[in-house]
C-alpha cells in the first residue's frame, strides 16, 4: 500500500504508547483514523488532540478481547469513514511470573488481549477488507518475545509467539486469497510505553479473589519491565518502522541489530538442536 491520504486506519490500544504513536503518524499522512482503547479518558483525551491538531479522528471505546466490542468498532469505522485500509491490532498487555506460578486469571487475560484481540480483528475486519477489493494492511503487534524467551515471562512469551504465528499464517493466507492486502507482524524491542504498568486495564474479572498473582519472580520482571522500558526508544521510532513496513510490503518488522542477535541465537540452537541457553543473563 502506497497511498494514505484520505484512507482510514484503525488502530487498537491507540490511547498509549505504540498505538497512540501509530495513530499520530498515520494522521499526518493525511488519514483518517480510528482509535480504539479500552482506558476512557486517555483515548478521549487522544482523539481530541488529534482533532485539536487538524485530523480526522473517531475515539470508539473498545475491549478487543471481546468480540462483540470489536464487532461494534468495525460498525463505527465503516460508519464514520465508510471503508478501512490499514488495521493495526496493537493493544497488548504484560505479566511476570514462573509458568507454574502464574494464576489461571494470568494465562486468560494475556491470551484473551494478546491473542484473541487479534483473532477478533481479523474476524471483524478482514472479510470487509476483502469484500472491498481495495489496496490494505493488517499490522499485528507481536514482541521481540515472540523470537526469543526469557525465563519468568512465559505467559507474554506464549502470547506473543501465537501473535507471530497467527500473522505468519494470515499473510500466506491473503497472498492466496486477496493479495491486495499485506500483512506485517511489528516485534519491537524495549519501547518507552505504559507497558509496566498494563495492570491498570487489568478487568476486575481477571483479578477476582486473590487470583493476581504476587511472586517474587513476577514482581522482578515488573521492576524489570518498569526500568528498561523506561531507558527504551521512543514509541514513535516503532510508528516510523510500521510505515515503511507498510510501504516496502515487509512482513517482520523487527528489533534493532542486538535483539536479532539474541533471537538468532534461538534460531541456531533449534537448528542445531542444542538446549536453550540463557542469552539475556549473559549479556
Ligand atoms: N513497550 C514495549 O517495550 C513493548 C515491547 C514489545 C511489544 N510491545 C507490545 O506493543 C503493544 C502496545 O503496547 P505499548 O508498549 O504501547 O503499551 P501501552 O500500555 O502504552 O499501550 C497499550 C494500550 O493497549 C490498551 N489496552 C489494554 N487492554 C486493552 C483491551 N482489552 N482492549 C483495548 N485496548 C486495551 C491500553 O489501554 C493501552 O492504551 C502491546 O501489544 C505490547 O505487548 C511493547
Amino acid at each position: 500500500m502506497q497511498d494514505f491520504k484520505n484512507r482510514t486506519a484503525v488502530v487498537t490500544g491507540a490511547a498509549s504508547g505504540i498505538g497512540l504513536a501509530m495513530a499520530e503518524l498515520f494522521t499526518a499522512e493525511g488519514m483518517n483514523i480510528v482509535l480504539a482503547d479500552v482506558e476512557v479518558e486517555a483515548l478521549e483525551s487522544a482523539t481530541a488532540r488529534i482533532e485539536a491538531g487538524g485530523g480526522r479522528a473517531l475515539g470508539v471505546v473498545t475491549d478487543v478481547s471481546d468480540d462483540e466490542s470489536v464487532a461494534a468498532l468495525a460498525d463505527a469505522a465503516y460508519g464514520a469513514f465508510g471503508s478501512v485500509h490499514i488495521l493495526c491490532n496493537n493493544a497488548g498487555v504484560i505479566v511476570g511470573g514462573a509458568s507454574w506460578e502464574n494464576s489461571v486469571a494470568d494465562y486468560r487475560w494475556l491470551l484473551d488481549v494478546n491473542v484473541m484481540g487479534i483473532a477478533n480483528g481479523l474476524r471483524q475486519f478482514v472479510p470487509r477488507m476483502i469484500a472491498a477489493g481495495e489496496p490494505g494492511h493488517i499490522v499485528n503487534t507481536a514482541s521481540m518475545a515472540a523470537l526469543t524467551t526469557m525465563p519468568f515471562s512465559g505467559v507474554y512469551s506464549l502470547s506473543k509467539a501465537a501473535a507471530l504465528s497467527l500473522s505468519e499464517c494470515l499473510y500466506k493466507e491473503l497472498q492466496a486469497v486477496a493479495p491486495q492486502i499485506g500483512v506485517s507482524v511489528l516485534c519491537p524491542e524495549l519501547i518507552d510505553t505504559g507497558i509496566a504498568s498494563a495492570a491498570r486495564n487489568r478487568p476486575a474479572a481477571y483479578a477476582g479473589d486473590g487470583d493476581l498473582t504476587e511472586t517474587e519472580s513476577s514482581k522482578m520482571i515488573h521492576d524489570a519491565v518498569t526500568e528498561h522500558t523506561a531507558g527504551g526508544l521512543d514509541p514513535g521510532v516503532m510508528a516510523a518502522r510500521v510505515l515503511q513496513g507498510i510501504k516496502d510490503e515487509k512482513f517482520y518488522l523487527l528489533a534493532e541489530d542486538f535483539w536479532k542477535d539474541i533471537a538468532f541465537v534461538r534460531l541456531d540452537e533449534i537448528r542445531a538442536e542444542a538446549n536453550p541457553t540463557m542469552v539475556y543473563g549473559e549479556q
